[in-house]
């Protein structure tokens, strides 16, 4: 993919558009559609799948927190210490008395994920992988893979891209083959929402099969008209 403007380093990306500048953003009225959206989604996905073990992975500053009080232990992780510091403040308001244990940690491999093998029954990845260049995607689904017993829930932008904003289109059916059974993947105001389990390492794969059905829906989708609106297009 090539553009022009200074390459794109994630994380310096997200240090410098971190912390109370992207709260502010999560909490506008523009953004209010899409915050409420993602509560419904995942309170109803949290009440079927009654993980006890989960992971807010990309966490930011913490949008989400108040979704997980019902699951025993919660485990959220960030690269970027300025999304870190207001996400740990958050921790301790939406549930004290059993902390969410918020972890900051940057290693030279931007694909490794800092936790055990099967760790968890559920991974949530809410306008992360979107913001994942296309030579990190593959090997970082492996490490979610790794350290996941249950599911992935995704939230990423529907079909766009736009390298200036670092938004990539991934072809997610198809990463997901061999990785994630996807058993949902639906979008609702241009974010789509995808569910997958866990594929046992002797699962099948049929990677042919999962990426057509993958670019059949994608382009279902693609509607020259639909086009992502700029509150979406995150900081
Ligand atoms: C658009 S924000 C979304 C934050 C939060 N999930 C939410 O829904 O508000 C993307 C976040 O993903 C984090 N991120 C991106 N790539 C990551 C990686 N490989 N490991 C951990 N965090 C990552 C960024 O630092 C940033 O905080």
């Amino acid at each position: 993919m090539t553009h022009s403007g200074p390459a794109y380093d994630p994380d310096q990306y997200w240090e410098n558009r971190g912390g109370p500048f992207y709260r502010e953003y999560t909490e506008s009225s523009g953004y209010e559609q899409y915050r409420r959206a993602q509560g419904q989604f995942f309170s109803e996905l949290v009440a079927r799948l009654r993980p006890r073990r989960m992971l807010d992975f990309g966490c930011g500053t913490g949008k989400l927190f108040p979704l997980w009080v019902d699951v025993p232990e919660v485990h959220a992780y960030d690269r970027a210490q300025s999304q870190i510091d207001v996400a740990r403040e958050e921790a301790m308001r939406v549930r004290p008395d059993n902390p969410y244990r918020v972890l900051h940690y940057v290693s030279g491999e931007r694909a490794e994920v800092p936790y055990d093998d099967d760790h968890f029954d559920l991974i949530v990845a809410a306008e992360v992988l979107l913001h994942v260049v296309p030579s990190d995607i593959g090997p970082l689904l492996d490490e979610l893979r790794r350290i996941c017993r249950g599911h992935l829930a995704v939230v990423t932008a529907a079909p766009f891209t736009n390298p200036a904003a670092h938004c990539f289109d991934h072809d997610y059916a198809a990463l997901c083959a061999g990785r994630f059974d996807l058993a949902d993947d639906h979008v609702v105001h241009h974010q789509r929402y995808l569910v997958g389990g866990k594929v046992p390492s002797s699962g099948k794969v049929r990677l042919d099969e999962k990426s057509r059905q993958s670019k059949d829906f994608v382009s279902s989708l693609s509607d020259s008209k639909v086009r992502l609106p700029n509150a979406i297009v995150t900081p």
